[in-house]
């Protein structure tokens, strides 16, 4: 199971062993701490220390009793192209929960919770967060009481699971992360990016700039042969752009979403003289080369399926509900994954692979598994979520070098169990810069933007029609990986120069933008203007980002106050030389320009004198 690492002796466990003397179930409880974050982690190890078999029906990994209600409950719900909104609701009552029962965490709720005091900010107050590192169903519930006291419990959805035990086996929970601090949600968030970047995300490339890289989904969707994306290639390498990603669309006979998922091999029709000669060509281009898989999905035309009908997810005499026309692969089998292990890993290691995205596209139905007796067939959406982890895992050690985007229907597999083996996301199928504001705002709460899968997409918006400046969409996206997803040659050749001169900064900044300490400083949910600053870890610089969506023609001069600056020291605006005190710029805030233009942006960069 994925779960926080402790490489330098940072940590402290305690494992409390009890034991239920009727039914001679053991349960360990492990309570890890940190020496320099507030944070604990929790998780639960099962033993059937009995003669019999034993069902497991619930196994919570976290549970925290507090003596009050004054809490409000706050999480992130969503849809797909609109995935981790804030919400917020003070406890009552009863039990609250969100949930997951569609098999991987989902788009619908992110797999975290904070209770926050009454009147706590973003600032100031108590808070608890707690995240699970978990990427299946899961339930996180806050029970208030008579007595008006709050549990809160963490873990795998109870609904559909039961897990079978036999003498002397163990069933091992997932990993929950929880933080505490009085400084509020800001300084919550901060705790988990400083966390999942020390002792979660394991790939080498955790500490190392990223590639800007341009993909090729939105710039072509399947419509691409070798040529067009060589010509993509030619034109980035002008801009700087440093890797191409082949997206879905080069393997079996695949021209649309209608087929060919689980054939892993070339369609040389499209991509003539093969994948080699395609990268050899790229490379030329003095780019590097990224390709798509969803390795646990199957079309029903493929002849993964026309062989192995029973390799997909079925239950007896049902009809299987296909969605974005494909089946869900048994990732419970290991000779399922072994095939795929061996198909991927042939591509892979005879080309020039620097990166893969891993996508997952549909979420789980009639969930049974053909090797299964019935008593264990409820074991079967852990048993998948396992069975991912178990192909990742092989993965990540087969490739270190390479460079793994997670992804699933946009952002719909957002969680710290994916990025254990993957150290970025895609965040959203909605690149509309300004619904970006808030999912990237939302996505914040809990994961740091080294996470953020982000790319400048055309206009209008493919997701919302909507139409923005390239500069405001290079400002969102620079608070992510950073990367293209449209068509270049299309691009005036204004545009073109600003694509360059937009990488050429974001290359400035990367190191602090991956590094730094990320403070929300409005709500985009709330306020017109969206802002958000990175401060380098000693106070030395700032990022300052603002992205204005007013759409009347507002003369009035808005004052954006930043946040975690030396009060004490100066700070020198780069572009205009400007000096400004860091008591002013947090108490007075900086002036923002009077000027008309929907969804202006600016970026400014302050650097202690
Ligand atoms: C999902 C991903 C997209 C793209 C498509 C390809 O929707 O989120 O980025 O890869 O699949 O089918």
């Amino acid at each position: 199971m994925p779960s926080l690492r402790d490489e330098n002796g940072d940590s402290e466990t305690l494992e409390v062993t009890t034991l239920d003397q009727t039914t001679n179930a053991e349960v360990k409880l492990y309570y890890t701490v940190y020496k320099d974050l507030p944070v604990m982690t929790r998780h639960a190890v099962v033993t059937n220390t009995s003669d019999r078999a034993m069902e497991l029906e619930r196994v919570f990994s976290a549970c925290f009793d507090f003596n009050t209600m004054d809490y409000d409950m706050v999480h992130l719900y969503g849809k797909w192209a609109k995935e981790r909104t804030v919400t917020e609701r003070p406890l009552c009552h009863g039990i609250q929960s969100i949930q997951s029962k569609r098999g991987s965490s989902s788009h619908n709720h992110n797999p975290f919770v904070a209770l926050k005091a009454h009147g706590a900010t973003e600032e100031n107050g108590e808070v608890y967060g707690v995240n699970l590192i978990y990427s299946g169903n899961f339930s996180i519930e806050a029970e208030v009481d008579c007595l008006n006291a709050t549990r809160l419990l963490a873990g795998i959805n109870p609904t559909d699971f039961t897990w079978r035990l036999e003498p002397n086996e163990s069933f091992t929970a997932p990993e929950a992360v929880m933080v505490y601090t009085d400084k509020g949600l800001g300084e919550m968030s901060r705790i988990f990016h400083r966390t999942y970047m020390k002792h979660l995300i394991k790939s080498p490339w955790r500490d190392v700039e990223r590639p800007v890289l341009i993909n090729s989904w939105e710039a072509a969707y399947f419509d691409f042969d070798d040529d067009k994306l060589v010509a993509f290639a030619h034109e980035a390498a002008k801009m700087g752009v440093d890797m191409l990603v082949m997206d879905d669309g080069w393997f079996g006979h695949r021209e649309s979403d209608d087929s060919s998922l689980g054939d892993w091999y070339v369609n040389e029709k499209k991509l003539k003289g093969g994948l080699s000669s395609l990268i050899e060509r790229v490379n030329a281009e003095g780019l590097k080369f990224g390709i798509w898989y969803e390795p646990e999905m199957i079309s029903p035309d493929s002849d993964l399926y026309r062989a192995h009908p029973d390799w997909c997810l079925h239950v007896p005499n049902r009809e299987n509900s296909p969605a974005r026309l494909q089946y869900v692969l048994d990732m419970t089998r290991k000779n399922v994954r072994d095939n795929i292990f061996a198909q991927m890993y042939k591509v892979i290691s005879e080309n020039k692979i620097d990166y893969v995205k891993w996508d997952f596209n549909r979420n789980l139905t009639e969930v049974g598994s053909a090797l299964l007796p019935p008593e264990r067939q409820k074991e079967v959406m852990h048993r998948f979520v396992l069975g991912t982890y178990d192909l990742m895992d092989r993965f990540v050690k087969a490739f270190p070098n390479i460079l793994f985007e997670n992804c699933s229907g946009g952002g719909g597999r957002f969680d710290a169990g994916m990025l254990y083996y993957s150290p970025q996301i895609w965040c959203s199928d909605n690149s509309d810069a300004i619904d970006r504001l808030r999912i990237q705002y939302g996505t914040s709460f809990g994961y740091p933007v080294s996470a953020m899968g982000a790319h400048v997409s055309a206009v209008p918006n493919h997701q919302t029609g909507r139409i923005t400046p390239l500069h405001t969409r290079g400002v969102v996206a620079m608070s992510g990986t950073f990367g293209y997803e449209l068509d270049l040659l299309k691009l005036t050749e204004e545009e073109k120069d600003e694509v360059r001169s937009q990488i050429g900064e974001f290359r400035k900044y990367a190191p602090l933008i991956q590094n730094g300490r990320y403070y929300r400083l409005t709500d985009p949910f709330k306020s017109e203007v969206c802002a958000w600053e990175i401060v380098g870890n000693s106070q030395e610089e700032v990022l300052l980002n603002v992205v204005m969506e007013e759409i009347h023609g507002n003369m009035t001069v808005n004052y954006v106050q930043l946040r975690g600056l030396d009060e004490s020291a100066l700070y020198k605006e780069q572009a205009t030389g400007r000096i400004y005190s860091g008591a002013a710029l947090m108490h007075g805030g900086m002036p923002l320009p009077a000027e008309f233009g929907e969804y202006r942006a600016y970026q400014y960069h302050f650097v202690r004198e």
